[in-house]
């Protein structure tokens, strides 16, 4: 069974690619900067990868406010072709019927034989290398418009594991997963267990949907894309996105990884 991995050098993608090929899947991974080259907005690129394939894991076009369009006749000719299963990675936040990411779950929800949305929450890995969280830790204040809101974030780790199981099993999977890690955390939750894991004092700074809107579009993120990604703030500001999952102990038959354990595991240990 080849399955193809787009998003194969990303935070998901490549760990989903490791894990299949040690479970001794064909795996073909996919990107702009594989070879050969892959690339959603490139139909030249897409035959060739696609070739065979009977699973997908499947990121659409990042910063694409609306990939349905995109994807929609590269699916439907794949499903043509034979491609059986697709593992969507959307996010917890998104629900069908709305713009954007959740068109494309309808659109994959309806054209493939085998779909399954995958939803994690926010992945863990934002406090860590160049994410704006992440950059906001180590300098020492965390800026966000969700209050006193709680997310439960979710190690990539994690959701790699529950594609995988997902990608591999031989009935057909869960069309909705949402995937969390095992606990809901404020961001002045996750200031205080950086500040204990790193000794680095950090604090969380609340602002409003309009001005995070403009620190991210100051930090070069397209105004479009800036303003849905604040307004995600407002909805975790809102308490809507709390709650926890099981997912990942149901898939995988083990327990999360806390963002304690991830950061301990990233971060140089304290003298
Ligand atoms: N971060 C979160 O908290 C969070 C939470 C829930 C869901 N999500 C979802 O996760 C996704 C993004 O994940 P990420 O930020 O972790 O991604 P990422 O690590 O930045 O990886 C992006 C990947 O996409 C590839 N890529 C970029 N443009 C492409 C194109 N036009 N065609 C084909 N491949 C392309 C890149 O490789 P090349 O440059 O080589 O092409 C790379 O492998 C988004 O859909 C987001 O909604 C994120």
């Amino acid at each position: 069974m080849t399955v193809l991995v787009t998003e194969a050098t990303g935070t998901t993608g490549r760990r989903i690619a490791d894990l299949l090929e040690t479970a001794g899947a064909d795996v073909r991974r996919a990107a702009r900067s594989s070879s050969p080259g892959f690339d959603w907005l490139d139909p030249a690129t897409h035959d060739a990868a696609f070739e065979g394939a009977e699973s997908l894991y499947l990121l659409p076009p990042p910063a694409t406010p609306d990939p349905a369009p995109v994807l929609a006749p590269v699916l439907e000719r794949a499903v043509r072709r034979g491609l059986r299963r697709v593992v969507l990675l959307s996010a917890a936040a998104v629900e069908r019927g709305t713009p954007g990411l959740g068109a494309v779950q309808d659109l994959v929800l309806g054209t493939v034989p085998e779909p399954s949305v995958l939803r994690p929450s926010w992945f863990t890995q934002n406090l860590l290398g160049d994410h704006l969280t992440a950059r906001g830790l180590r300098a020492g204040e965390v800026v966000t418009a969700t209050g006193d809101g709680r997310v439960p974030f979710v190690d990539a780790g994690d959701i790699a594991a529950v594609a995988a199981a997902l990608l591999l099993d031989p009935a057909p999977p869960e069309p909705d997963v949402v995937v969390t890690g095992p606990a809901a955390l404020s961001y002045d939750d996750v200031c205080a267990v950086w500040t204990e894991v790193t000794g680095r004092t950090a604090r969380h700074r609340p602002v409003t949907v309009s001005a995070m809107t403009a620190r991210l579009v100051a930090d070069g993120m397209p105004a479009d894309y800036a303003a849905v990604l604040a307004g995600l703030d407002g909805l975790i500001a809102a308490g809507s996105q709390a709650r926890t999952s099981d997912a990942v102990l149901r898939l995988t038959g083990r327990a999360p990884h806390s963002v304690r354990d991830v950061l301990r595991e990233a971060c140089p240990v304290r003298s």
